[in-house]
């Protein structure tokens, strides 16, 4: 029984994550790639290229981004400042200067912090880390310049790169094609003058949760002052792993100290605790108080992962109450309004230097915080888990809820019958999709 639950839970998940590329919390969200050609050179031109995370709480963590294409002609770069190729191909057909990358399908990445300022150029050398635009406008662009050779000269003969590839650095985002835009403009810093590049492609990439990772990667567990009953994430939400065959790590195991963090640059595969829910981040939503005006909810944020310390991390939360948020304690808080004026979203992110780095699995992989909303009595209650968030995500990517009708009830609510909408939502998706995968 509880394993068809289970089996349903998955399927109404990984359905609702495979039909959205579309987020409805952010539905603007992408990260826009712009290529400025400065000059033309005698066999090409050099080009900035800046990288802009439009995305409200989606960023780019550290190992950082990979853009890769494919040239359409035969071009080379002779250069790059405040980014590298990963790799510089066959070069052997050159003779005196050498070009920095060869390749049909070179991959670029960023520089570390701490270049030396004659390799820099503006926004460059954060390690290829974005910050989300909500939190951190000025972080979230990143650019360097490329000098390309063997390319078109002129505007009519220059081709846009095709096939553009953005790593994060595993896989989650796809890249349109290339158009041709207005010329950015570039007002000089005094204000005085405005220059313009001379061409402007724009390419827009947009990130997908099931492109990301076919199993989610995070969990919500609730519990309330009114009712002792603590529910636990959903048994797997995270997909099951063997505690046998090494599939998760045994808490307090003296394995721990062992666990190498995975080498591979592109993909960071977790090491989990074993725990039933097998996910590497658990949000617990905790009502804590009731006062007459006021009610305060306890949040917990706890790392299952031994291979990841998530720094910058951020949670959006949805509940209808935060348009009345009074206080949060030893969180930062901004309301995102995804649907014009309805105040129910909110972004959660740490204090520099206090929070902002949730540690791997162990006593310290834990944050938490409180917060205060003023009661609206027309809507407030504690029945039917109206004091419990509709949706929660993780560093963008969505938890894994309970059932709504496992929710801790009020004593006596007799509310069993109830039915609310979510739960016939839900019921109804899980059976589409167990029919679907039946036929
Ligand atoms: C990308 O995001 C920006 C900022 O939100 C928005 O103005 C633009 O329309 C988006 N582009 C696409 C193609 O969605
Ligand atoms: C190319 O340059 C010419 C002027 O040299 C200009 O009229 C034309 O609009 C440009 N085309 C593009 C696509 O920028
Ligand atoms: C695009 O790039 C991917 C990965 O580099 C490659 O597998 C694919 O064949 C490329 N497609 C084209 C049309 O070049
Ligand atoms: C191209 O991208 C830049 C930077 O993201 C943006 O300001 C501009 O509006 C975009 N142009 C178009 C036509 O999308
Ligand atoms: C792992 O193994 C233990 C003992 O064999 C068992 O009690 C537990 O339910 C298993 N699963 C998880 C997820 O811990
Ligand atoms: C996480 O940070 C701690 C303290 O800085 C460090 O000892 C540990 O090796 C880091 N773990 C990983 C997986 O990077
Ligand atoms: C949403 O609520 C926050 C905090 O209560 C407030 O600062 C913000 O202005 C509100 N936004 C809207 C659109 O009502
Ligand atoms: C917040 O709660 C107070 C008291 O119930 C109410 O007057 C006010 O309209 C509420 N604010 C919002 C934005 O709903
Ligand atoms: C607490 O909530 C659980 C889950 O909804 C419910 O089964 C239980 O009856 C509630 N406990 C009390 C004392 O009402």
């Amino acid at each position: 029984m509880s394993c068809t639950v289970f089996l349903l839970f998955l399927l109404s998940s990984s359905f609702f994550v495979s039909t959205e590329a579309y987020d409805a919390l952010d539905p603007n969200g992408n990260i826009t790639i712009k290529w400025d050609i400065m000059s033309w050179t005698p066999d090409g031109y050099v080009a900035v290229v800046t990288l802009y995370n439009f995305q409200q709480y989606r960023h780019i963590d550290s190992p950082g981004w990979q853009l890769g294409w494919t040239w359409t002609k035969k071009e080379v770069i002779w250069s790059m400042m405040g980014g590298q190729a990963t790799d510089q191909g066959d070069c052997s057909k050159f003779k005196g200067s050498i070009p920095h990358c060869c390749k049909k399908n070179p991959t670029i990445v960023d520089l570390l912090p701490g270049t030396p300022y004659n390799q820099q150029i503006a926004n460059c050398c954060k390690g290829g880390v974005l910050t989300s635009w909500a939190q951190d406008p000025a972080n979230a662009v990143g650019s360097f310049q490329i000098s390309v050779g063997r390319s078109g000269t002129t505007n009519k003969t220059v081709r846009a790169p095709k096939n553009v590839t953005l790593k994060a650095p595993g896989p989650g985002y796809t890249c349109g094609r290339a158009s041709i835009v207005k010329p950015t403009r570039f007002i000089t810093s005094d204000k005085r003058r405005v220059t313009q590049a001379l061409m402007t492609w724009n390419i827009t990439c947009t990130y997908s949760q099931f492109l990301a990772s076919k199993t989610p990667t995070c969990c919500v567990s609730l519990s309330s002052f009114y009712n002792d009953t603590i529910v636990p994430c959903p048994t797997c939400s995270c997909g099951c792993r063997s505690n046998t065959t090494g599939g998760c790590v045994k808490g307090n195991s003296p394995h721990i100290a062992s666990v190498v963090p995975g080498s591979n640059r592109d993909i960071v595969t977790p090491v989990v605790q074993c725990t039933s829910h097998m996910c590497p981040i658990r949000v617990h939503w905790h009502v804590k108080l009731n006062y007459k005006e006021y009610w305060r909810v306890k949040v917990t944020i706890t790392n299952f992962n031994y291979a990841m310390n998530y720094s910058n991390w951020n949670l959006v939360v949805q509940h209808p109450n935060f348009d009345n948020l009074t206080q949060i304690f030893s969180f930062n808080y901004k309301s995102l309004t995804p649907y014009g004026d309805i105040n129910d979203t909110a972004l959660l992110w740490g204090l520099k230097f206090y929070n902002d780095f949730l540690m791997q699995a162990g006593p310290l992989g834990n944050v938490q915080s409180e917060l205060l909303f003023q009661k609206d009595l027309s809507t407030f209650s504690f029945e039917k888990g109206w004091a419990f968030p509709q949706r929660i995500y993780f560093n963008g990517d969505i938890c894994v809820m309970p059932p709504p009708d496992a929710y801790p009830m009020l004593p006596n609510a007799g509310s069993r019958q109830y039915i609310s909408l979510l739960t016939l939502f839900v019921t109804s998706l899980s059976t589409m999709a167990f029919l679907y995968v039946n036929a």
